[in-house]
């Protein structure tokens, strides 16, 4: 393989980026390999399944997010940086050539406005920066400060018309600059109709529901996030969308009286989980969905994926897509799009 001279002077020792010593190209090529290996290993999936990685537009300068920690020495010196290990040493930085440029700009302010707001008896801290398409930068974690936020500190990105809202303290895709190659694939696929009522089950701030609520008769947003729904109803009325119904709670503890209601049409159900993938009762529910014609599972954890996959298809599913979305570039973690139908 062909290298490719690193971006940032500590790759390598701080373990947020595998792969800046390749060509993209070359990136790209490993992580197909890598997730058609992990599904492998669990489920036999024909290759006509598979479609092309989509690259990121931005290889670098892309994360909306950097979650830092904070150190603060008895002699009152306060370095910000990484630490690969939940003990381990931090790795110090002065900017970060994955993070969007306003977080990578910002990382020498940081540090002082850290040092100028910590108490004294702080030894570490947990911080996360967070900024939009606007710019605006945010940092919170010393104290609970960050969890009150007012709608003049959310964020925002457009995405198909829709000026999407999220905030320093709740999940939101790190990748700004592939989303609408992401959300424009799914508006794409021939499974929409005036009657479909579209389940978002880990629905976040709402992103999915809300860029697809054009297509669908209703939209049903799960979260069981408090600071999540909060975005999700704000991102409802600022969009003027007026067909979803944003319910806070498990999935696994609302879905079931939901999907009970008589609702005409065919489902499409989204799910969306963390790493760990869906839990067994999540499966079992939708194994039993009756009206559901595809199941649309967008995965950051190939592994779990491909453990969930395997109950998914014995459970009456069948794989109809695999698409990997990079929405990691430079590192190891891909997003994968896997589309389900009723077999
Ligand atoms: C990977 S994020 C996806 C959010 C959203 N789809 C997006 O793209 O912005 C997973 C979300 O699921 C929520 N979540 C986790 N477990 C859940 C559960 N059992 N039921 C409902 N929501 C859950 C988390 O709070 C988080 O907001």
């Amino acid at each position: 393989m062909s290298p490719s001279a690193p971006a940032c002077p500590v790759f390598g020792t701080c373990g947020g980026c595998q792969y800046q010593h390749l060509s993209y190209e070359e990136e790209l090529a490993v992580k197909e390999r890598a997730l058609k290996d992990a599904l492998a290993a669990r489920v036999a999936l024909e290759d006509r399944v598979f479609s092309p990685i989509e690259p990121s537009p931005k290889v670098y300068h892309y994360r909306n997010r950097l979650d830092l920690k904070l150190i603060h020495r008895r002699n009152g010196d306060v370095h910000v940086g990484f630490s690969s290990a939940e003990r381990g040493p931090l790795i110090e930085i002065e900017a970060c050539p994955i993070a969007m440029e306003p977080i990578s700009d910002f990382i020498p302010r940081l540090r002082a406005e850290a040092a100028a707001k910590i108490p004294k008896d702080y030894r570490m801290a947990n911080l996360t920066v967070r900024c939009g398409e606007g710019g605006n930068v945010r940092w919170g974690g010393i104290g609970h400060n960050s969890l009150r936020l007012e709608a003049r500190d959310y964020f925002f990105t457009d995405i198909f018309g829709r000026r999407i809202y999220y905030a320093l303290d709740a999940f939101f895709q790190a990748n700004l600059s592939i989303l609408p190659q992401l959300v424009g694939f799914l508006r794409a696929r021939p499974m929409w109709a005036k009657d479909t009522v579209f389940f978002d089950l880990y629905g976040g701030v709402g992103l999915f529901g809300l860029c697809l609520s054009d297509l669908v008769a209703r939209v049903v947003n799960i979260e069981e996030n408090v600071h999540a729904i909060r975005l999700a109803k704000y991102n409802a009325v600022a969009n003027a969308v007026s067909n979803a119904e944003i319910v806070e709670g498990r999935m696994e503890d609302v879905l079931p009286g939901l999907a009970a209601r008589a609702l005409p049409g065919a489902h499409v159900v989204m799910v969306d989980p963390p790493r760990a993938g869906l839990s067994d009762s999540a499966i079992a529910l939708l194994n039993g969905l009756a009206q559901a014609k595809y199941l649309v599972y967008l995965s950051c954890e190939p592994g779990s994926l491909a453990d969930n996959l395997k109950d998914l298809l014995t459970g009456g599913w069948s794989v109809e897509l695999v698409k990997p979305f990079d929405l990691f570039p430079r590192t190891r973690h891909l997003e994968t799009l896997v589309i389900l139908k009723r077999s």
